[in-house]
């Protein structure tokens, strides 16, 4: 049988890990970026974000041909038999999604793609895109045939490479249930990939090979919906998520006043099978390039449609008030925190990743800054990331120990495993305080070894 031929348009977070994937499995790929610096990178075996197992991947598929980085649509968007689209869709001002990239790929594929094309939405939209999408390519080339598929993705950064090798649902909506069989074929065939297995070697894959080995090959469930469900079940995932998240905050802001510790109550809430445990953690909030603009999305297109949703309203307000409900507490605890010298240990959203878009680990130093504070940074990844955000306001460290040396507190802002496994009773912290914004430390051990405690709901 031919090979497809797949054209993967924008190789950012999504995009990226979807063609590295894909041309591991033997899929011929064009990866189209407008941003020729994403290209070039990946075209010497690089990605432009640190996640585990990707640059292996990337430079596997470079070197067997398998993927090809390019900007040019003119040369080869005409042979891909399936196009996925991975374009940002950030908000704007107002909390709409900006769907300028996505018409962008629309147009494109109008002129230049084949008859035939199986053009898959892999971007998180609004309800009714994928319809005015449809119209668009139609109404710029009236003779192109092609079938449209909502597929939106689910990984997560930090785990995109496992996410997209053993996921675990695959959700499409099409009018046409061929394309949507098309797909699926597609989705298959990665599960039943066995070229990872030739990586077992290789560490960053040894999870991968251990869940294929258990017998895990095509784990995934099949949804298939209209276009409308698909794209509405992607934006309520991400909203029902960050809505746990702002429950376990508020609850984790009564903990404090009543004397109860958030992780103990929520240990036990999450016992119950109907209920779980996954996503009830207190802390600094979610931030990330997803949760934020795609609960903003979501409460947009209710708007639109003269629909109130007063809970994520109230999930927004609760997560954007957590950073400054951390900084009272310091501040109740020290006073002012004018010259105040802080190690602020994590900048990325969350570990696992460099990404620092909308990170809340940013607004805690930016705040720390305002209230007069040295703020000595460290991240694993993200320091190239979070330079770019933060400037010459704060100064950035290479370590963790050089971060704390000489510091007056310290401030645990993303819960890298190094931060929480660190002995911080071998290193001089002068006003004893330790700030654990998202509540991965042991508290009594912290407390014997002479600290005063800061969590979020860890009274
Ligand atoms: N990042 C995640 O964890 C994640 C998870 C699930 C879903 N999503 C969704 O997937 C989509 C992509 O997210 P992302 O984080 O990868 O975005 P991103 O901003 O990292 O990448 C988007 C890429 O698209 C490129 N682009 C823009 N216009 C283009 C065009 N005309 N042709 C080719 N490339 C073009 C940009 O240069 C950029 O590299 C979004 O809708 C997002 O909500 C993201």
């Amino acid at each position: 049988m031919r090979r497809k031929k797949i054209a993967v348009m924008g190789i950012g977070y999504v995009g990226l890990s979807f063609a590295a994937v894909l041309s591991n499995c033997g899929y011929k790929v064009f990866a189209f970026d407008i941003d020729e610096q994403k290209v070039d990178l990946l075209n010497k075996g690089k990605a432009f974000f640190s996640e585990k197992g990707l640059d292996k991947l990337i430079a596997s598929g470079v070197k067997k041909g398998n993927l090809i980085g390019t900007t040019d649509y003119e040369k080869y968007l005409k042979n891909a038999d399936i196009i996925f689209s991975c374009v940002g869709t950030p908000d704007l001002p107002d909390g709409s999604s900006d769907l300028s990239f996505v018409f962008d790929v629309a147009r494109i594929v109008s002129q230049l793609a084949k008859d035939g094309v199986v053009y898959v939405q892999k971007s998180t939209v609004p309800v009714g895109t994928g319809r005015e999408v449809m119209k668009v390519v139609s109404q710029e080339n009236p003779k192109l045939k092609f079938s449209y598929v909502s597929n939106p993705e689910f990984l997560s950064e930090g785990s995109s490479v496992y996410d997209t090798f053993m996921t675990d649902r695959v959700v499409l909506g099409s009018d046409d249930e061929k394309a949507i069989e098309y797909v699926l074929g597609l989705y298959k065939s990665i599960q039943e990939c066995s070229s990872i297995v030739n990586l077992k070697d290789v560490s960053d894959f040894a999870h991968i090979y251990r869940a294929k080995q258990n017998g895990n090959e095509i784990g995934f469930k099949e949804v298939k919906t209209s276009l409308e469900s698909a794209e509405l079940i992607k934006v309520t995932s991400n909203a029902l998520l960050s809505l746990k998240i702002s429950f376990a905050n508020s609850i984790a802001i009564l903990c404090d006043e009543v004397g109860a510790d958030i992780n103990e109550v929520m240990d036990g809430v999450g016992m119950d099978k109907r209920i779980g445990r996954s996503f009830l953690y207190a802390g600094r909030g979610y931030g990330g390039g997803c949760f934020p603009k795609d609960v903003s999305g979501l409460l947009s297109v209710a708007k639109k449609h003269k629909i109130n949703l007063p809970i994520m309203e109230a999930s927004v307000s609760v997560n954007e008030h957590m950073p400054e409900l951390i900084i009272d507490k310091v501040k109740k605890k020290l006073g002012s925190l004018e010259g105040e010298k802080v190690a602020l240990l994590g900048l990325s959203f969350k570990p696992g990743t460099s990404d620092v878009r909308r990170s809340p680990a940013l607004k805690l130093a930016e705040l720390f800054v305002k209230e007069g504070c040295f703020v000595c940074a460290y991240d694993p990844e993200a320091m190239d990331e979070a330079k770019k955000e933060l400037g010459d306001s704060v100064i950035f460290m290479s370590s963790t120990k050089e971060a704390i040396s000489e510091c007056d507190f310290v401030c645990i802002a993303t819960e890298w495993p190094e931060f929480s496994e660190f002995d911080f009773s071998k290193i001089t912290i002068k006003k004893k305080l330790i700030v654990d914004c998202q509540n991965r430390l042991d508290k009594e051990k912290v407390k014997k070894q002479g600290f005063n405690y800061i969590g979020v709901g860890r009274a």
